[in-house]
């Protein structure tokens, strides 16, 4: 079975091709960075007009790569939410039209589940159960998964996500968007000097909050000459704070449940330091993290077609509407054993 997997929830369009003897066969990428730097943040608007340029070609650039024609595609997946409404109505638009003509299934895929199951692609890949730390521009989330489409949700945060405290925190120092990676770089010649809180982290529980990091982040910014080392400083200051309450959450999430294996995935989980600090948790309590290699971690098409290889082979599909659902709670997401529809 082959499955067309299309991502254009936010600002990449993602197309890929999955297959299910020969894995992925396919994975094409456009990402609209450039297009939003101008503006500081992704433009909704130009975001939709761009998957609308873009989809089309990386679709037949990916059956290209895959020596493939559009018959021999069995079904087709697509982000249906959560992100932005108009990105996701290019996407499913095509997708859900493309699927009719080709008169093969068609499905709508949430987006960080797509996230959550990309560590599957890899060599080892995860066995359930185990705990998802999902960290992305949009979500921080802990979610015990016992199967694809059994999730519990243990812990969220009650405001930024942490990318996007990465992202703002970025811009304040002066760093163009999405900053979460260039921080981190910046870190790398940052040293102990100012210390950042853990919120959330004196109190029971496994929410997450990473607003008030980056108003310490202004404030330390504002309190301090700015030169090149200050700079890096409190980078890796602020990016010291973010992986530590996230270890100390993921740590609380493992002994709470008595699961040993941890899954991070979602933009953020390219960043090294949080993989360190998570490699060292894991071998201090006997226990093994997963991650996506790096260009998995970020949006992608690859995800959102393994994702709905899985649940297609298993019988599921969307109906013929075209559909989309821009907030949307993984946890309603069926097991693979029950209809989607
Ligand atoms: O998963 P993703 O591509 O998009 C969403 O679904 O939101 O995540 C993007 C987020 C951005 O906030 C970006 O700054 C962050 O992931 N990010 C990083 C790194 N690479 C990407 N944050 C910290 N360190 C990195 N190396
Ligand atoms: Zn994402």
């Amino acid at each position: 079975m082959r499955i067309l997997g299309i991502e254009t929830s936010c600002d990449e369009t993602g197309v890929a091709i999955y297959d299910g003897q020969r894995g992925l066969i396919a994975n094409q990428l456009y990402s609209q960075i450039a297009l939003h730097a101008d503006y500081g943040g992704v433009v909704p608007e130009l975001a939709s007009r761009d998957h609308i340029r873009k989809t089309a070609p990386l679709i037949q650039a990916a059956l290209q790569e895959a020596n493939l024609t559009a018959a021999e595609i069995d079904g087709v997946a697509y982000t249906a939410g959560p992100g932005l409404v108009g990105a996701l109505l290019v996407g499913a638009t095509i997708a859900r039209s493309l699927a009719y003509a080709w008169q093969v299934p068609a499905l709508g895929v949430h987006h960080m589940e797509g996230h959550l199951l990309a560590p599957m692609l890899e060599d080892n890949p995860p066995e359930f159960p185990f705990i998802a730390l999902l960290v992305s521009g949009g979500h921080t989330q802990l979610v015990q998964v016992d199967g694809v489409g059994q999730y519990q949700l243990l812990g969220e945060s009650i405001d930024d996500a942490a990318g996007e405290a990465f992202d703002k925190t970025a811009k304040l120092l002066g760093l163009d968007y999405p900053g979460g990676a260039a921080l981190a770089k910046l870190a790398q010649n940052g040293k102990v000097r100012f210390k950042f809180p853990r919120p959330m982290t004196d109190r029971p529980g496994l929410d997450f909050s990473f607003s008030g990091l980056k108003t310490f982040a202004a404030n330390t910014i504002n309190n301090n000459v700015q030169d090149d080392q200050t700079r890096a400083d409190i980078a890796f200051a602020f990016q010291e704070a973010v992986v530590d309450t996230l270890m100390i959450k993921c740590r609380r999430a493992l002994q709470q449940t008595g699961l040993k294996r941890l899954v991070i995935a979602g933009g953020v989980s390219a960043n090294t330091a949080l993989r360190h600090g998570l490699a060292e948790l894991m071998q201090q309590i006997g226990g093994e993290v997963f991650y996506p290699q790096p260009q998995f971690c970020t949006d992608n098409g690859a995800m959102i077609a393994y994702a709905g290889f899985l649940r297609l082979k298993s019988g599921q599909q969307s109906d013929l509407s075209i559909e989309v659902r821009p907030r949307w709670n993984m946890t309603e997401l069926p097991p693979l054993t029950r209809k989607l529809i």
